[in-house]
């Protein structure tokens, strides 16, 4: 992928998702004309800096129409993540995904991953791919509605962060998913307010729409700075992402009001699933 590939992927992208949700499920994806433009804004910033931090973790396919899909990695220290995968719908099914994840995949494997992340959607063909590629397909919940903010109790020992913790977040998710999300932080900021513990054992993303990630030494703290970021967010949040290991999200969020429902898959290999963690969809 060159840097000019990529406002034509953001929209192959929201393409592609809006196709398959209609399939699958009531569609949460907006239609690619309906996509606030700030939302492709972002898409376009996150993908443009995963070609300056990892220039051969991202592929396109291009046939007779131009662009017809593409995948997008990043290696972080020993962790292969998958950003974002799609092939133009009417191309799919023909083996072009096939190719493209395996170029990522390859990516990863000459960098010498031991962990391997990617958050599902839950198109049968990419679930084929991911499992066929050896992943371990782990569902993932998640839980939204009109938030009772009655519910919200007062949260102690959390404070705003700054880029002073890179650090500290980085030392978090080690333990967590064995490596730091180093210039992801960035992307991550944009996608919320940074909240950090006091005393160091976790931190969480909070997006006006959804905690974007929260990261914690234990499920006390995970607990708090989860409901630190509903306080933060709007009315009708969403908390995305909650594997069966992170039953203690599923509880903050049904004392909030929220209801469950479940959607796609984390896939993983050389690792389980991170607990107390709530993982970003394609920072992971
Ligand atoms: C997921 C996606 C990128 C895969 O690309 P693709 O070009 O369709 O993938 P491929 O053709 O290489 O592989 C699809 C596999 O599913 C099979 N398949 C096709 N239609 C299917 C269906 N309805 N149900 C189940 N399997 C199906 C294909 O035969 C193929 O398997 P095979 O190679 O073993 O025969 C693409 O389908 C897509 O963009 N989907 C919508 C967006 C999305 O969900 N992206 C994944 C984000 S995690």
């Amino acid at each position: 992928m060159q840097p000019d590939d990529v406002p034509r992927a953001e929209r192959l992208s929201a393409e592609a998702f809006y196709e398959a949700d209609l399939q699958t499920f009531p569609p949460s994806w907006p239609a690619p004309e309906q996509r606030p433009p700030s939302r492709a804004a972002s898409w376009i910033a996150r993908t443009g800096r995963f070609l300056e931090t990892d220039p051969r973790g991202s592929w396109v396919a291009v046939d007779e129409r131009g662009l017809a899909g593409f995948a997008t990695s990043v290696v972080r220290e020993s962790l292969w993540a998958l950003a974002t995968f799609a092939v133009r719908p009417g191309a799919q099914g023909r083996g072009i995904g096939k190719r493209l994840l395996d170029a990522a995949l390859a990516t990863g494997e000459a960098a010498g991953c031991e962990r391997w992340m990617l958050s599902a959607s839950s198109d049968p063909k990419a679930l084929r791919r991911y499992r066929l590629a050896g992943f371990d397909l782990h569902p993932q919940m998640f839980l939204h509605g009109r938030l009772d903010r009655s519910a919200i109790p007062a949260v102690e020992g959390v404070r705003d962060g700054t880029a002073d913790d890179l650090e500290l977040l980085d030392s978090l998710d080690r333990e967590l998913r064995g490596a730091g999300h180093g210039p992801d932080h960035e992307a991550l900021a944009r996608t919320g307010r940074l909240v950090v513990d006091v005393r160091g054992r976790g931190y969480a993303y909070a997006g006006a729409r959804r905690p974007e990630v929260v990261a914690a030494i234990d499920e006390e703290t995970a607990v708090r700075l989860l409901w630190e970021s509903l306080a933060r967010g709007g009315d009708e949040p969403m908390i995305a992402h909650v594997t069966a290991a992170n039953q203690w999200a599923l509880d903050v969020g049904l004392a909030a009001r929220l209801a469950i429902q479940s959607e796609g898959y984390l896939g993983l290999r050389g690792m389980s699933p991170p607990a107390p963690y709530v993982h970003n969809g394609a920072l992971l």
